[in-house]
């Protein structure tokens, strides 16, 4: 539904201002009408133009109401910089176009062939007649550029500059207009332009128009061009939540600066002790073979991809070693949704250097919380991640909470070969089949690794939604036949008790290379017929479980309150010509940087007005879910790393800055955040001395 009104909204925006364009070239012919019987004729046709005008403008007005009932973010922009241009002299027409032109229009004319005469003609080019009608081309013309290319929050620059550039033509439509009907009014009036003049007219207005384009066009172009070197914390566009001002560090403007800036290179996991469990990861260019038979070229971690799971226990000092075999643009290791040190977090051009074939890198941290996550490579991310440069990593409990769980780790993923493209859970895209004994505990951990939403769904048995992103829920109640919509990058730990008869798991739809859909089936045997997958409820987390403690809530007072919106317009990044995915209308590195203090509680609203999903990935916090689509959370505290934000969707959340660096906020559809849809959350002081772009070995998208 959101989509539809998005996108009738979207299109009847220039239809929009092609009615009420016509209209204002109608209105000012109005005037050369050399007889009485044209003259009325041409007051009719425009009454109907307006009509017409008036009504798409009606339309267009609902679908903005229709939108405002998604949420004040989705019009804001629209609503506070493009209506009023658009309204005004809409007013205007209704109140003096339309009686000025009824009068025209009902004009005795015993005679039509007879010629209009003065007064007759300066009825007809009255400014207030015409004026009006061409001021709203005008503000349809600002409107539709608004629609087609929204900068998510309207800013007073903006507002003074589109009402500037309205007031301005508006004054130069009345200057025209007013020396025309002065002209008019004379005995012998001025003969229309011959049709050769306004033809060149019309070319050279076109011409004009086109240039404008065209220099917009490679202005913006070059203009969108990354530098062959920059910092992540290049972003001109400082956002403070409306808190204080604060400095970023070093390289910038210390005017509001407070204390000394440090390098996040500081910023790591305890670099003295021996850890409790070590790992080393290679990284080397391979085919695996998927269960079907196929096989697909992958990057893999020791020859694996997935790569290897790493499983350590909470409280465990972890050290993993990077190792690059043959990948030449080089890799890194992020540990999806374990809130690490900053230094160790493997953001390449922002926490270290991409390491290169033949070299190493060693991340040390402490597991500090138990749950299930992942790890990837943040080096060509959209690339390196779809190819296989990803794994499972699970913190177990410091005791096992029930003795004889069974535990089992399922990667949604797809796979590309040469032809296709297919869905797989790890490397299988047929249905696997385990042997489970009645009444075992069963925990099955779901990581979505792909760019998409995967909707899984499980038949069988009752099951619990035990844990969201690492974190357990409260009381969470037995669901039947749900259907889970798990964001890319987002996980989800859900229990069962293991019945004696097959138990299910799939993703509806996908189908692997053998045409088989892609699954787990969980029986006391290992075998038996598998039950279809249910198509059952969608599962929804801010309803499920019961209310809990947490640090702060709705009602806390925030230091800094920040408004994502995420749209689409099109435009260039890195000067490519794109349908780009924005933020506050803008790609990095225009997106804004998001500044805290350390201590600082945090509130963002997301809302996402495009046709896409974006699953929010924010490094280094978990976010406690406050509200999704203006409704409070009302089941468990729901904390996330990886929110997906789908069409029409709102959600507030919030965080306590607390865990200090610079951490990449970024959309998990790793294609996306490739194209500039990526922001930054920085700290008072925190400075980085790596660097990104073409000059550098750093790209982490
Ligand atoms: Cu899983 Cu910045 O990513
Ligand atoms: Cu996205």
């Amino acid at each position: 539904m959101f989509e539809a009104v998005l996108g009738a909204g979207t299109l009847i925006a220039p239809v929009l201002l092609a009615a009420w364009w016509f209209a204002g070239y109608l209105s000012g012919r109005l005037a050369f009408r050399r007889t009485r019987g044209r003259l009325r004729l041409g007051a009719w046709v425009l009454l109907t133009v307006l009509g017409l005008a008036g009504l798409l403008t009606a339309a267009e007005l609902f679908l903005v109401g229709q939108l405002w009932s998604y949420g004040w973010l989705f019009v804001k922009d629209r609503v506070m910089l493009g209506l009023p241009p658009l309204v005004l002299p809409t007013a205007a027409v209704l109140l003096l176009s339309v009686p000025r032109l009824w009068r025209v229009a009902r004009s005795a004319a015993e005679d039509h062939k007879a010629p209009v005469d003065a007064a007759g003609r300066t009825g007809a080019s009255d400014p207030l007649l015409v004026v009006s009608v061409q001021a709203t081309a005008v503000g349809a013309a600002l409107f539709a550029y608004l629609t087609w290319f929204p900068p998510g929050l309207p800013s007073p620059g903006m507002a003074l500059t589109l009402w500037g550039m309205f007031s301005v033509a508006t004054a130069a439509l009345w200057v025209r207009q007013r020396r025309r009907c002065l002209k008019m009014s004379q005995s012998d009036a001025p003969a229309a332009p011959r049709l050769g003049f306004r033809f060149l007219q019309t070319g050279a207005f076109a011409l004009v128009i086109c240039a404008g384009f065209g220099a917009w066009f490679a202005y913006s172009k070059q203009a969108s061009a990354l530098p062959d070197r920059f910092s992540m914390m290049v972003h001109e566009n400082a956002d403070y939540g409306g808190g204080p001002e604060i400095s970023r560090g070093s390289g910038h403007s210390h005017e509001h600066g407070h204390g000394p800036s440090v390098s996040l290179t500081g910023l790591t996991g305890p670099r003295e002790g021996e850890p409790d469990r070590r790992f080393t990861l290679t990284a080397e260019k391979g085919r695996i073979r998927l269960s079907s038979g196929r096989t697909v070229e992958a990057w893999t971690f020791d020859g694996k991809a997935p790569g290897p799971e790493l499983r350590v226990r909470r409280g465990d000092l972890v050290e993993v070693t990077l190792l690059n075999e043959d990948i030449e643009d080089g890799v890194t290791l992020h540990w999806h949704g374990i809130d690490v040190p900053n230094a160790e977090d493997g953001v390449a051009g922002l926490t270290q250097n991409a390491v290169r074939p033949g070299e190493h890198y060693t991340y040390r941290f402490r597991a500090e919380q138990a749950g299930t996550y992942w790890y990837h490579s943040h080096q060509v991310s959209s690339e390196q991640v779809m190819k296989g440069l990803f794994g499972a990593f699970i913190v177990e409990p410091r005791e096992p909470e029930h003795e004889g769980e069974r535990e089992i780790t399922v990667l949604a993923h797809s796979w590309e070969n040469e032809e296709d493209r297919v869905a797989t859970i790890d490397a299988s895209d047929t249905l696997e089949r385990r042997s489970v004994a009645p009444g075992t505990l069963v925990r099955l951990r779901l990581v979505n690794t792909d760019s998409y939403p995967v909707t899984f769904s499980l038949t069988g048995a009752p099951f619990k939604v035990a844990a969201i992103d690492g974190t357990d829920l409260k009381d969470p109640t037995d669901l039947t036949d749900a259907r889970l919509e798990l964001a890319a990058g987002g996980r989800y730990d859900i229990t069962l008790t293991m019945p004696d008869r097959p138990v299910r798991l799939g993703v509806p739809g996908a189908v692997g290379f053998a045409g088989e859909n892609p699954g787990l089936l969980l029986s006391s045997d290992g075998k038996g017929e598998a039950p279809a997958l249910a198509g059952g409820p969608e599962f929804d987390p801010s309803q499920y479980g019961s209310p809990g403690p947490t640090p702060f809530d709705a009602e806390s007072d925030f230091d800094r309150e920040f408004e994502v919106v995420l749209d689409n317009r099109p435009g260039f990044y890195d000067g490519l010509f794109h349908m780009l995915w924005t933020i506050n209308g803008e790609v990095f590195p225009d997106t804004p940087m998001q500044m805290v203090r350390e201590g600082d509680l945090v509130k963002t609203t997301f809302v996402n007005r495009s046709f896409m999903d974006h699953p929010m990935h924010l490094h280094g916090y978990h976010v406690l879910v406050l509200s999704r689509n203006g409704e409070p959370v009302s089941g468990s505290p729901w904390w996330v790393d990886t929110l997906n934000v789908a069409p029409g969707e709102s959600y507030v959340v919030a965080f306590r800055a607390d865990n200090p660096g610079i951490w990449m906020d970024h959309c998990h559809n790793l294609d996306h955040a490739a194209e500039g849809m990526t922001m930054h959350l920085g700290y008072e002081g925190v400075t980085t001395p790596f660097e990104a772009g073409r000059g550098t070995v750093n790209r982490p998208e």
